[in-house]
Order: C-alpha cells, then structure tokens, then sequence
C-alpha cells in the first residue's frame, strides 16, 4: 500500500544551512572538479537554490523534469550530474547510456515512483490488455519499461489528446491528480492508478480560499500533481516551467503558487517586481509533513554535491534489458512535438 510505503520511509534530515564562506568554498570546489571530469549539472526547479544558482554559473541547466531530460540527452559532456530525484537519473542514463550519470544520492526518491511497484503494476496492465500504457516520468526505470508511453506534466494533456484522436483507450500510472486533471482537459477515456505525490497532496482547499480573500488580485498558479478542488481554483495549471513562464506572462503583480517552493528562486529571477506566496498546505491548527518542500529533492545540498565524484555509492546503472524496453517509450516523450 502506498500510505504504509510513505508512513515507513523515514524522511531525510533538511539540508544543513551554510554560512556564506563556506558556501563559497564548496561552489569553487564542486566548479573545479565539474570542469576537470568534464561534467555537467543538470538541476530540478525544486532543489536548493544554492544548487540551482551553481549549475547556472557552471554552464549547467536548471529546468522542469522533460527540459532536464532533453538536456541532458543533448549535451556533450562524459558524465551528467542530475541534482533532482532518482526517476531523474535513470531517465538521463536510459537517454545516454555512453554517458556517466551521477546523483548526489541515490536516496532521494519520489513518493510516486515508491507508490508504483513494478510487480504490482504489471498485474494492474494485465487486467487492462486493450488499453495504451502511458505513465508519468517519476516512476523506475522498471516501470517504464512496461509502457508505451511516458510523459512529463508539460506534455500530458497534448500527448493524451493525441492518442484519444486515434481512438486509443488510456491506462494511466501513478499520479491520480495528474490523471484526473488530464480526464477532465481531453475527454479521454482513462483508468488511473492511484498514487500522489506526497508534497502536492497536502494543499488544501479551505485555506487556499481565504488566501486568495487575503490576496484577491493575485493570479493562482497550480502543479496538477495537486488535488482536484486546488486545480478548480487556478487561473494556470502547468509544469514547473509553465508556471514560471505564466507568472511572467499574466498581468497580476501577486501570484499564490501551489507547488514546491524552491521554484521561487527562477520564478522571482523572472519576475523580480511581482509578489510570490506559498500556497497553503494546511488547514488551521493543523500541520503538514512536507510543507511545501519535496524532502527528497532537498536531500541534494552542496555538501553532498561537493562528494559526487568521490563516492563509490552514487552512479545510476540501469540494466541493458530494461533500457531496450523503456528507450521507446522515453524517445516518444523527448521527441513529442505539440
Ligand atoms: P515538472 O515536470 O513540472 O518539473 O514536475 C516534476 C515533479 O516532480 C513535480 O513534483
Ligand atoms: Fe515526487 Fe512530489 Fe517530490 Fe515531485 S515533489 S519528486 S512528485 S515527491
């Protein structure tokens, strides 16, 4: 069961906080041995901003999960380092299995990916052999293997409209919001597995409504891994990337954002006059586990980054097998044009 799966895990300790010159020393350091083991940073929108900001100076990338993914698979350097969560390693090794692709921790998982199990999901596609497998990107590399398609947030409504178009009846894993948001967007005829993402699940829609009454002209912008009545109450609904780029191109000066917060770093860099509030993840009294902050993408601090070429315990490996099954499906995701 996916709850005893989260309740078990022990979740990560938050990042240390450095102060300033230590910060500096490890920026110069991990700078250094990227340049000398000719790599490259690859971070996700959620990771510490201190992560963020030094694969930007690095000549690295910091992007949703699909631009990740298609950066990547493009760039020419020996070994890729993904600062994000496990999926996201495999995904860039399956896409460039010549390269090295190294991860902070190999610890740092996805609360759906751990509510998908292969074994499991093998039966639950038995059960439906006429219908088109379609998962999203934060599932093992397993589970991609036993699919037609996989997909990231910011293609899922075109990819499903698509297939709906040829007639195809969709079987779609894991996240239950996401699958529900796309149902309602296309019409699809849809079956969903169950799963959601342990960060996304706990806004809550009593608090975002007197938020809002605090803010009435803030403009709402919401990651569809959220439940169904946050996305009721959104003027945009998108990928990390999507949101950034609506908070930019919408004229509202205040936006209410319901996803992880460490996308404010790009968001506000985007927007620097206009006023960003985390959406809330609880009622009144009560608390939240996650509060607005993925634990397994903040296991990625720049100590640990600063380790990465020096662990033995840290290289993604997927297994050539896998790799031939999942590559179809996975080159359907980056070459997908709308
Ligand atoms: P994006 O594809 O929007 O970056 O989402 C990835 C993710 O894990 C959101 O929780
Ligand atoms: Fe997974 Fe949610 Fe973390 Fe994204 S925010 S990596 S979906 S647990």
């Amino acid at each position: 069961m996916l709850s005893s799966v989260i309740n078990d895990f022990p979740f990560p300790k938050p990042p240390v906080v450095l102060e300033s010159a230590k910060a500096a020393h490890y920026n110069e350091l991990i700078a250094r041995r990227l340049k000398q083991q000719n790599a490259v940073l690859i971070a996700h929108y959620y990771t510490d901003p201190a992560v963020q900001s030094l694969a930007e100076k690095t000549g690295g990338f910091v992007g949703d999960s699909l631009e990740m993914a298609r950066f990547g698979a493009r760039h020419k350097a020996d070994t890729l380092v993904i600062a994000g969560v496990r999926f996201m390693g495999e995904t860039s090794k399956m896409l460039s299995p010549e390269k090295t692709v190294l991860m902070p921790t190999l610890k740092a998982t996805c609360s759906l990916d751990l509510g998908c199990q292969a074994e499991d999901f093998k039966a639950f596609i038995a059960q439906h052999p006429d219908r088109t497998v379609v998962v999203y990107a934060n599932t093992s590399a397993e589970v991609k293997a036993l699919s037609d398609w996989v997909i990231t947030s910011s293609i899922a409504v075109d990819v499903i409209k698509h297939l709906d178009a040829r007639g195809e009846k969709i079987l779609w894993a894991p996240d239950r919001h996401l699958g529900g948001y796309i149902q309602k967007q296309t019409g699809a005829d849809m079956v969903l597995w169950q799963g959601h993402c342990i960060v996304h699940d706990e806004f809550k829609y009593q608090a975002l409504e007197k938020t809002i009454k605090m803010y009435p002209d803030a403009g709402v912008l919401v990651h569809p891994e959220s439940p169904d009545d946050i996305l009721q109450l959104a003027h945009h609904v998108g990928s990390t990337s999507q949101l950034i780029k609506a908070a930019s191109d919408l004229p509202n000066n205040q936006f209410i954002v319901a996803t992880d917060k460490g996308i404010f770093y790009k968001m506000q860099q985007r927007v620097p006059d206009k006023e960003l509030i985390i959406a809330p993840t609880a009622g009144e009294g009560a608390t939240c586990t996650s509060c607005a902050q993925c634990p397994w993408m903040r296991m990625n601090d720049l100590i640990c980054l600063s380790e990465v070429f020096d662990k033995t315990d840290n290289e993604i490996f997927v297994e050539p097998s896998i790799i031939e099954k999942a590559l179809k499906p996975l080159e359907r995701m980056v070459n997908f044009k709308r």
